[in-house]
């Protein structure tokens, strides 16, 4: 029997949004160990980008020298079971579902197959598709540095780039901890992370944090902006500085502290695992952590590159492409920060 095709945006070479093409493929089939998601809600993440855009250039080495080995992007996703492979156990047939592909990729798709013993979860019945597809990854990888961090009631931790996918996740996170959370963030974001719990909120447009009085158990810098070097000064004794997009300085802090104790430096990829992923499908479900969505394009709209390059945020404002990290071009892109939503809308199959 031919199998059936489905939607999905292709890149076939590493370039600008335009590499994107909305096309036809295969339907994938579940091995014996892998669900088959119809995937109702999916996002753009700053991985998406690196790898669309081969930035850096170390992406060639692992994901393709000349072109993309996987060409469908797209890291998170929530939807519906749609099949098991014949030794599932943990997941039935209409089981709503979200979570992680891993190092893997393809869920800017209608279908993905994902092993059941990944990163992948029942969705809480009151959370909807589109909010748990942004809380996989942003939330895994927080709660992967934080779980290092220690916290607890009365610890205090700074977050830095607390606006992003991980750093809102972080903050609310280090909040069900029990922590004090002072969150950095730009302007437009202020009362964003106020309304997730962050106790004291530093707009760094208007004041450097390394300068504000006082100091912290835990500095988490999500996006690069700042280094251990930078911040090791506000650092409480036995402190520890945890880094998600470490800065060229830190690998030799991180390596250091592994080496020769002192100050815990801690950097690296955080794993996908689905015990973590049940941490953050209860805090969900308790209402602890929610998703912050700024806007939501079709499937068709093909990975958000047009409505981006169309009516996309001006500069100067919150989503403004050139203030994104790893990205400093003004050209169109689906940016990072941007928890851009490709819904299912209009390309549902007969
Ligand atoms: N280690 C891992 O396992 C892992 C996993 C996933 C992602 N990552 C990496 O982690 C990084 C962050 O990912 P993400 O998804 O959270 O990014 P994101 O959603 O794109 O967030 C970017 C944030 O950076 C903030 N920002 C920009 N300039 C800033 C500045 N000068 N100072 C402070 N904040 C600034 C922006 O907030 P404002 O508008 O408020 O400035 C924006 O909200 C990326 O580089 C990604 O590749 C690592």
């Amino acid at each position: 029997m031919k199998t059936p095709n489905m939607k999905a945006i292709v890149y076939k070479s590493y370039g600008a949004p335009e590499v994107l093409q909305l096309t036809e493929v295969a339907r994938p089939t579940p091995k014996d160990n892998e669900v088959l998601i119809r995937i109702h809600a999916t996002t753009v993440t700053s991985g998406d980008i690196r790898l669309r855009k081969a930035d850096p250039f170390a992406v060639r080495f692992l994901f393709g020298l000349f072109s993309p080995k996987l060409q469908i992007l797209g890291h998170e996703a929530a939807g519906v079971v749609e099949a098991v492979g014949s030794k599932v156990t943990r997941f039935r047939t209409g089981d709503r579902v979200f979570g992680s592909t891993g190092l893997g990729s393809g869920t800017y798709a209608e279908y993905i197959c994902l092993p059941e013993d990944g990163a992948l979860v029942t969705t809480p019945t009151q959370v909807s598709d589109e909010e748990a597809a942004t809380l996989a990854v942003g939330a895994l990888t927080a709660l992967h540095f934080l779980k290092q961090a220690k916290l607890s009631a009365g610890k205090r931790i700074l977050v830095h780039g607390a606006s992003g996918s991980i750093g809102t996740a972080a903050v609310q996170i280090a909040k069900s901890m029990g922590a004090h959370v002072t969150a950095v963030c730009s302007t437009a974001n202020v009362a964003l992370l106020r309304s997730l719990g962050a106790d004291r909120v530093i707009d760094y447009t208007k004041e450097d944090f390394l300068t504000v009085d006082a100091t912290y158990d835990a500095i988490f810098s999500t996006v690069g902006r700042t280094s251990y070097a930078q911040s090791k000064a506000l650092l409480n004794k036995g402190g520890v500085f945890l880094t998600s997009f470490a800065a060229p300085s830190d690998f030799v802090h991180m390596l250091g502290s592994k080496l020769f104790g002192g100050t815990r430096v801690i950097g690296g990829g955080a794993p996908d695992g689905s015990a973590d992923l049940e941490h953050i499908r209860s805090l969900m479900d308790a209402g602890q952590l929610k998703a912050v969505i700024d806007r939501s394009y079709p499937l068709a709209a093909n990975g958000g590159s047009a409505p981006v390059r169309g009516a996309g945020p001006q500069e100067g404002q919150r989503g403004d492409p050139r203030r994104r990290v790893g990205d400093h071009t003004a050209a169109p892109l689906l940016t990072m920060r941007l928890r851009i939503l490709l819904k299912d809308s209009g390309v549902t199959p007969r």
